[in-house]
């Protein structure tokens, strides 16, 4: 398993290019199975993710054709309508393959995935809204086992905005010609990514990136071609990691507006941000200003920069609160980050941070990909050596993090052990 080996303390400086968003990247490439027609998707990040999506793919009987930044999906013979366990339990989000499939076939099993590291995270959003498609669901051995003769429009109303629902619901419906409603429907802009994609594949859809979806699909839809957004939560962390670092960086191509509460709060920290159609500029000089977070479904501030953000609240001058609302057990990066020096207090969904001057570097270990993220954060800004394990985690979500780390001044290695 490799590691990371960090001499911190260096402020980043320079510029690099935001890679492409694995989370609009996935629901993007299993959309293919809603077609025969071969589908092109540029700016694919390489990602273990990206890579056990590819693999589950093929499972199902595409042929892939990947090259350095884009994937061509063709089709073989026929699709399978099972995903195998060891992929699902890899990656959650290979339950994405059953509206797809689902809608296509009229059948579909995909092994429930479980719980994981941040918390229980079940598919019931998922089952419930294909069952008001018309599906039966059943669970067999450990596996969510769907039919329907043919799914039929419904008005889907989401318990709570899942993102994962949405798109499975989203893609689901884009092979049904009468009209589907999801209300509550989660708005991140993965989403309004993936709605682009199915209306190039033939799909009419109206309104992404709001609290209603309404799909009017085709019975066939066609393949297509689509470039993926750039990825908001890998500019959010570099923009963190420069703030920890009091560092000055630009951010080639990410996008202000998928992270306006993110930069309001950077700015609130006392950053200068710079903002523009080209990419985000941040600059910091001194200690962050305390500033407290709560996490919530887009536009709110986003889950997947709440450790990241931990690592830069353990630096300011003074107390915070940061409040986690989505996922029940999304601290483990806590006691990771009290190794190198921070003053932390969990209860239940909060946790108060005390700032520290500096932090030491120290041994850690990564339990989830942004968890990681947190780690990478406070070992940058930590005085001495930082050695973190199992980063594995990181590498499912970030792309060459240490080449790009390494082109704006940080002293990082990836050691094979
Ligand atoms: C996606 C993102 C992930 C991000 C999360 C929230 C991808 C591949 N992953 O995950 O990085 O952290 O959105 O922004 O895009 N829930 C249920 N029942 C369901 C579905 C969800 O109770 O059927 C709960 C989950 O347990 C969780 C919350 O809803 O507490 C949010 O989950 P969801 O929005 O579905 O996240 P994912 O799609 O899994």
């Amino acid at each position: 398993m490799d590691k990371f080996i960090i001499r911190g303390g260096k402020p980043l400086r320079g510029t690099i290019a935001t890679g492409g968003s694995k989370n609009a990247a996935l629901p993007i490439l299993i959309a293919s199975l809603l077609t025969d027609e071969p589908c092109v998707v540029r700016g694919v990040p390489r990602l273990r993710d990206i890579v056990t999506t590819l693999r589950l793919l093929e499972f199902l009987g595409k042929r892939v054709v990947q090259d350095e930044t884009s994937v061509r999906i063709y089709s073989r013979k026929g699709l399978k309508t099972q995903a195998p366990y060891d992929l699902v339990k890899q990656m959650r989000a290979s339950v994405l393959v059953a509206g797809p499939l689902l809608a296509r076939f009229g059948g579909v099993r995909v092994p429930l995935p479980g719980g994981c590291a941040i918390g229980l995270r079940p598919i019931d959003l998922h089952l419930k809204g294909f069952e008001q498609m018309g599906a039966k669901v059943s669970l067999e051995k450990g596996d969510a086992v769907m039919s329907a003769g043919r799914l039929h429009a419904a008005r889907i109303a989401l318990r709570f905005a899942s993102v994962g629902a949405t798109e499975n619901l989203l893609m689901a419906a884009s092979l049904l010609e009468r009209g589907t409603t999801i209300e509550n429907a989660a708005r991140e802009p993965e989403i309004a990514d993936l709605a682009v994609f199915l209306r190039s594949m033939g799909a009419q859809i109206e309104g992404e990136g709001t609290g209603r979806i309404c799909v009017r699909g085709r019975r066939v839809l066609r393949g297509a071609e689509h470039n993926v957004i750039a990825d908001r939560i890998e500019a959010g962390t570099f923009l963190i990691a420069c703030a920890a670092t009091r560092g000055s960086v630009f951010l080639q191509g990410a996008r202000p507006g998928h992270l306006r509460n993110v930069l309001k709060k950077l700015q609130e920290a006392g950053c200068k941000v710079q903002a523009s159609s080209a990419g985000i500029g941040l600059s910091a000089a001194g200690r962050p200003n305390p500033v407290d977070i709560t996490t919530r479904p887009y536009p709110g501030f986003p889950t997947d920069l709440q450790a990241p953000w931990m690592a830069l609240m353990s630096l300011a001058k003074g107390q915070s609160m940061i409040r986690e609302r989505i996922f029940e057990k999304r601290f483990l990066h806590a006691g990771e980050l009290a190794r190198l020096g921070a003053r932390l207090s969990v209860d239940g969904d909060m946790v108060c941070t005390d700032g520290v001057g500096k932090f030491s570097g120290a041994m850690v270990m990564a339990s989830d990909i942004r968890a990681g993220a947190a780690l990478l954060v406070a070992g940058l800004a930590a005085g001495g050596k930082t050695e973190i394990s199992r980063i594995y985690h990181i590498d499912r979500g970030y792309e060459a993090v240490e080449k790009k780390l390494r082109r704006l001044g940080a002293d990082i290695i990836r050691v094979k052990s």
